[in-house]
């Protein structure tokens, strides 16, 4: 079977090793298309691959299309918003996502935001500490719950979370304090960790009601996706709590609007980097490979989302 890796940001060496390591020794061949520029070179690559693996790449219904061989496809990471997945469906093409291999690395990230944010840009001034500060987690999945241990244990933060599918008690029982509503979440927290999906429910559902409600001075950090946000309404809330910062992995549309009017209460990764650690790529990478081989080998499907 020939498995292609198409992967606009590139995994780094290392995963990319092991991943033809794992493809080869299970009989397969390995291609890889890497920083490419256009969809059409991914339509192209794609047209005789039993197996993909790629990262944010999207997999659109006109790859899907080209895709004439395609048996499976691995989102190597956590979100996979970027499949088209009723295309997959169609065409019986089993799609999977990587669960929890590159969580730690975007829970770094999202605590070493929150203290780029908290010391002021890392510009001279004086900054405040985590310490006793509270944090809420907005979705306590894979990566918010370890944030929430960060923090907690590493920082001496208090935790609270709003998720409606984790039990109360299991919250509790990891220290965490479980909010009944997402109102009561966002009015309580100094630091608002988000770690939603972009679903059809999700997208533009974080605006001006609920970030206006938030605390003096609090800090919202999105390694999320930029679609939750509504970026109207943040943009009016900023303007309106001079207090408010918004730091986010992922640029947003208006990026250029947020930082001439927010300056350093705003800031962008230029590239999102949540998942961009050695570590990370090799987790999430190996897992794909080794979901897709396993896959031809005995149909395990134990990671498919398009069920
Ligand atoms: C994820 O959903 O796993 C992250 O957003 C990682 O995205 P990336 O592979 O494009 O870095």
């Amino acid at each position: 079977m020939k498995v292609l890796v198409a992967t606009e940001k590139p995994f780094a060496k290392a995963a990319v090793d092991g991943i033809r390591e794992i493809v080869e020794k299970n009989g397969h061949e390995l291609a890889l298309l890497e920083k490419y520029t256009d969809a059409a070179q991914l339509k192209e690559a794609v047209a005789d691959a039993d197996a993909l693996i790629v990262r944010s790449d999207k997999v659109t219904a006109e790859v899907v299309e080209a895709a004439k061989q395609l048996k499976i496809v691995v989102r190597a990471g956590a979100g996979y918003d970027n499949l088209d997945l009723a295309a997959c469906t169609a065409k019986g093409i089993v799609a999977m996502n990587t669960p929890g291999q590159n969580s730690n690395a975007v829970a770094e990230l999202a605590i070493g935001l929150m203290i780029y944010m908290s010391r002021n840009q890392f510009t001279p001034g004086t900054g405040k500490e985590l310490k006793g500060k509270t944090i809420g987690i907005h979705a306590y999945g894979n990566v918010g719950r370890l944030v929430a241990q960060i923090a907690k244990n590493g920082f001496g933060m208090n935790v609270i979370a709003f998720d409606p599918f984790v039990p109360a008690e299991k919250l509790e029982a990891e220290g965490v304090k479980a909010c009944a509503s997402i109102e009561e979440l966002y009015a309580n927290c100094d630091f608002l960790s988000l770690h939603i999906p972009a679903t059809a429910e999700t997208k533009g559902s974080i605006g001006k009601k609920l970030v206006g409600s938030m605390k003096k001075g609090a800090c919202l950090v999105n390694t999320a996706r930029k679609e939750v946000i509504n970026e109207d309404e943040l943009i009016e809330v900023l303007a309106e709590r001079e207090d408010i910062k918004y730091v986010t992995d992922i640029a947003p549309v208006k990026v250029d609007e947020f930082k001439e009017k927010f300056g350093a209460r705003f800031f962008a990764t230029p590239k999102k980097q949540g998942a961009e650690t050695a570590e990370a790529n090799i987790n999430a990478g190996l897992a794909s490979a080794n979901q897709i081989c396993d896959f031809f080998a005995t149909g395990n499907r134990k990671f498919q989302v398009n069920k």
